[in-house]
């Protein structure tokens, strides 16, 4: 056996391997040197997903043609002046992108320092192929071509031109994001896709991710343990059926990290269904020594010291802003024309000035689930006068019942429709919320306590979380390897199928895991509490029950929406009523 040292071509030809997977590393890496220039002005044009041309242009310092010369060597960087690796503040440190993609494509760098003259220099897969006077305004122009179009065995891998597109999409509007003060543009095909102007970082987001989000975002600014988190996300109601618009910055940048997707589903968790996702653009700020952004070659990837601490702070945060937002809710598509539907938030009555205030308060929206019914169900009772009580409230009176399902009100200014289910949920859980932040939920005795076969570890995970079940008043103790006995259920439960309850609980405090604080947990076990205590849809109320639901909603935070997301509520003005009858 023989050890070589391996020539320096195929040294970067291997680490292309890892820095450049695909058109979009490369797009990536010249961004960031751009970014690292110093640019104000970004511009990148791509043919066929950037299969066949890569070309970022920047306004940046530019390179001096020695400079240029020694960029294309492996390990040459000038962003590591004092071998401090910790304290890296740019986004590149390995000194081995621009070598690397010269490895596997033509590569012609022209840069100019302001107040010299421009140089040009090529490289065909990692073989000096000339270089001479260029002219230029001062900055970078780095040209990619042909990329991979020699090493059959990586081509291979690449998917078809549109797939590579949406990756380099995807990698510019990272780092735009993570830049709102550097002006961007990509052209892909001779077309331009997106042209942004130097922004606040919310306006920024909102252009790249989805205008809407100005309107049914939330900013988010919160300090915890010397970490700082900043950024939007959408409210509750404004959702996707992808995880696709969830992105994570750490100290500026751009990262793929599993613990976002798992804060978020937390941070959410009563508020959304399972097959929903949020928006979300989020920053966080921790000092050097709690992150190693040194562990990925393409620098995607990040290791926290305490990635318990990051992800309490993101479920905090969020929580405490969409809390706050409680009273807010959002616009959907348009349900049925001429008319709109409307989901107003019903405030609490104490917090009605912020309600006016809320830029969200008169947004259309839609019925979930147009009823088609065989035979009509509806009902009705005489009640009091509307005259008289409806201007009182804002959910109004109710007039009767449709399908068991939806409550009929009249308020003063139109129609509303209450999905009872959604609502009564709402209404237990914000109650348990309550109670047991000022104490422990009241209790009901079991008449017989009740013996519950689970499997072990779940009897584990529940006898771990006895106590903390006992603040939202479910008693019970172990019974044997496999068994609880429940001797007490929280009171505004009502009548409920222990066995389900406990084995929803079970699966819920396996799901969370340890990494929430006590309180972050005992608010998602109420929730699964709740969701076993409401009045099923299909159940026949009277007059009084309904008018009593009606009142409770208008004092409830959140309560225009239910623990999934859907509205509970919604209203048909009068002069919708009267456009949909040709009167207006
Ligand atoms: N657009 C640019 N404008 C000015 N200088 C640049 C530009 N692109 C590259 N350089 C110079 O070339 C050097 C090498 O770039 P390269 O991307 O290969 O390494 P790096 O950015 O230092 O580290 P990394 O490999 O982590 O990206 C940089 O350190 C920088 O000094
Ligand atoms: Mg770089």
């Amino acid at each position: 056996m023989s050890i070589r040292r391996l020539p320096s071509e195929l040294v970067n030809r291997i680490a292309a391997g890892e820095v450049v997977e695909r058109p979009a590393s490369a797009v990536k890496e010249l961004v960031e040197n751009a970014l690292d220039a110093g640019a104000s002005t970004v511009a990148v044009r791509l043919s066929a997903g950037g299969l066949d041309l890569i070309e970022v242009t920047d306004d940046g310092c530019g390179m001096s043609p020695s400079e240029m010369a020694l960029s294309l060597e492996r390990h040459a960087t000038s962003k590591l002046p004092d071998d401090r690796i910790e304290d890296v503040a740019s986004f590149g440190f390995r000194g081995e992108a621009l070598p690397s993609i010269a490895s596997v494509a033509r590569l012609t760098l022209e840069s100019r320092v302001a107040g010299a003259d421009g140089w040009r220099l090529a490289i065909d897969h990692g073989v000096p192929d000339g270089e001479g006077p260029a002219s230029l305004p001062p900055g970078t122009r780095v040209r990619v071509e042909g990329l991979f179009d020699k090493v059959p065995a990586r081509r291979k891998f690449l998917r078809s031109p549109r797939a590579e597109y949406a990756a380099c999409l995807d990698a510019v509007r990272r780092l735009a994001m993570a830049r709102s003060d550097v002006a961007f543009s990509l052209d892909h095909d001779g077309r331009k896709v997106l042209s942004v102007q130097p922004s606040d970082t919310p306006t920024r987001v909102a252009a790249l991710l989805d205008r809407e989000l100005e309107r049914h975002g939330l900013g988010v600014d919160c300090v915890r343990d010397g970490l700082r988190l900043v950024g939007v996300v959408s409210l509750p109601t404004f959702n996707r059926g992808m995880a696709d618009h969830q992105y994570l910055f750490v100290n500026n940048r751009p990262v793929k990290d599993r613990l976002l997707v798992g804060a978020l589903r937390a941070a959410y968790r009563d508020l959304l269904a399972r097959d929903r996702h949020p928006v979300a653009a989020l920053f966080v700020e921790v000092p050097g020594d709690e992150v190693d952004i040194n562990v990925h070659p393409a620098k995607t990837e990040v290791r926290f010291r305490d990635p318990a601490a990051v992800r309490g702070l993101i479920v905090g945060g969020l929580r405490a802003a969409l809390d706050e937002a409680g009273h807010r809710s959002v616009a959907r598509e348009q349900f049925a024309q001429p008319a709109a539907w409307q989901v107003e938030p019903v405030a609490p009555v104490a917090a009605l000035s912020s309600f006016f205030d809320s830029p969200a308060s008169s947004s259309a929206a839609v019925m979930d689930r147009p009823a088609a019914y065989a035979a009509p169900m509806g009902r009705a009772e005489a009640a009091e006068p509307v005259a008289d009580a409806a201007p009182r409230y804002p959910l109004g009176v109710a007039r009767g019942q449709v399908a068991a399902t939806y409550i009929v009100a009249e308020a003063e200014d139109g129609l509303v429709i209450v999905d009872q289910h959604a609502a009564h949920e709402r209404l237990v859980l914000e109650r348990m919320r309550r109670a047991s932040q000022g104490g422990t939920v009241a209790r009901q005795a079991l008449l017989i306590p009740e013996v519950v076969e689970l499997d072990e570890p779940d009897c584990d995970r529940l006898e771990a979380a006895i106590p903390e079940l006992a603040e939202l008043g479910l008693e019970m103790e172990r019974f044997g390897p496999a068994a609880m006995l429940v001797r007490e259920t929280p009171a505004p439960l009502g009548r409920t199928d222990v066995k389900a309850l406990l084995s929803d609980l079970a699966a819920e405090l396996a799901e969370l895991g340890t990494a929430l604080s006590l309180r972050d947990r005992l608010d998602h076990v109420a929730a699964t509490i709740a969701c076993h205590g409401s009045v099923r849809a299909g159940r026949t109320l009277s007059v009084a029950e309904m008018n009593a639901l009606l009142r409770e909603m208008e004092v409830t935070p959140h309560s225009g929406q239910c623990n999934h997301g859907r509205p509970t509520w919604v209203k048909l003005a009068h002069a919708d009523i009267e456009k949909l009858f040709g009167r207006r």
